[in-house]
């Protein structure tokens, strides 16, 4: 309420030197929770899907020689980015918006923990170079949007180091786990990385929107976005920040206030009790469909999200589809509960996803119950 009747305008630091400098800290204070390195530029976008756009357009003017600033891409070397086929649509949506388009999107295999096939990546872009292709840039993410898998940074890293591409990290959801010491790993080999977005929006209790976009190479960014017509010079200019050079917009919200509020409101204690609270209930869950034979699990669970499906004696997979496309659009029907279903390896999956901060652990009793009933319901 206050950032938004505050109507601050921080696009350049002369409008706001509060928004820029308080954003500055924040997304410092936020970094050393995630236990990123220090020097990283951090700037807040609006979403991942902003993040990892400005991300690619960076890795796209790393690309030497090309220009595309300048020329466009139209008769230039055809680019190409790499993500899993768990990656979430925003990376393809990205390359669509660039110019790189979907065929210069190659999406990479996983393994049976729906992880990134590093050596299908190595494959892939050796692959690409030999007939023709410019591969620019590798997109790792750690929670992916549909089980939470965590694609193995450190080995992608390698790979990105050693073929010259840039390397961006979509942990929008992921990356808060890091703030706990037990989950410290799911950022492993992320200080590599050329860029990486996390969503404090998503798994950090911030209201929406607020997108952290950190980079090592700002200067890449702000190559790739800074164009400065007369009327937004001020003697500021290369003295301090102006964070409309690192993205796409020019009016910028008082986002960091929100940041600010949340992390001063709860400080690092209160934010790990609450993450660490959220994994434990989402075992829980897993446990109770473990341990009903009218359930199965769908996928591994290293974070907040449980992915499963009901069971129906003599239903073929079609039928299994169905029924729990039913089961859930009952449960969603209730109004007491929402979850959403994903497709995993062709299947229909349910979601229980454990994130906002007013769960507890009778919501997800209670989502439980809902969902034997209606998987009950449809049994004969
Ligand atoms: C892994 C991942 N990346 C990106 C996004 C897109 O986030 P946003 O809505 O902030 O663009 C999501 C949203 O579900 C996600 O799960």
């Amino acid at each position: 309420m206050l950032s938004a009747a505050f109507n601050v305008n921080g696009m350049l630091w002369r409008t706001s030197p509060a928004a820029t400098e308080l954003e500055t800290v924040v997304m410092d204070w936020l970094r050393q929770l995630l236990g990123l390195p220090e020097g990283l530029f951090g700037v807040i976008q609006d979403t991942a899907s902003a993040s990892s756009l400005v991300a690619l357009a960076a890795a796209r003017e790393a690309v030497p020689g090309l220009d595309a600033r300048q020329r466009g891409l139209v008769g230039q070397a055809r680019l190409r980015a790499y993500a899993s086929e768990q990656a979430h649509s925003s990376i393809e949506k990205a390359a669509i918006v660039l110019g790189v388009g979907q065929e210069g999107f190659r999406k990479i295999p996983v393994d049976d923990e729906f992880r990134m096939d590093a050596a299908a990546l190595d494959h892939a872009i050796a692959e690409d170079r030999a007939a023709g292709w410019t591969p620019f840039a590798a997109v790792a993410t750690v929670g992916t949007t549909s089980t939470t898998s965590v694609d193995p940074v450190p080995a992608i890293a390698d790979i990105c180091e050693r073929q010259g591409l840039w390397l961006h990290v979509d942990a929008a959801y992921g990356g808060s786990a890091a703030i706990l010491p037990e989950c410290r790993h799911v950022l492993e080999g992320c200080e590599r990385a050329d860029s990486l977005v996390m969503n404090p929006h998503k798994w950090l209790f911030v209201p929406i929107d607020l997108s952290a976009f950190y980079t090592r190479r700002p200067e890449v960014v702000r190559a790739a976005f800074s164009l400065v017509p007369d009327y937004l010079r001020t003697p500021e200019d290369g003295l301090a920040p102006n964070l409309m050079d690192y993205g796409v917009s020019l009016g910028r919200r008082f986002r960091a206030l929100k940041l600010w509020m949340v992390l001063r409101a709860f400080g690092r204690e209160g934010i790990v009790e609450r993450l660490r609270e959220h994994l434990r209930l989402a075992r829980l869950f897993r446990e109770w469909v473990e341990a009903d034979p009218h359930f199965e699990i769908m996928a591994p669970t290293p974070l907040s999200v449980v992915c499963f499906r009901a069971l129906f004696p003599d239903h073929d997979d079609e039928g299994h589809d169905r029924l729990n496309d039913e089961v859930v659009e009952a449960v969603n029907a209730t109004g007491e509960v929402f979850l959403s279903p994903t497709k995993l390896r062709g299947r229909t999956a349910l979601r229980l996803a454990v994130g906002n901060i007013r769960t507890e652990e009778r919501h997800v009793r209670r989502a439980w119950e809902l969902l034997s009933e209606a998987a009950a319901a449809r049994r004969p």
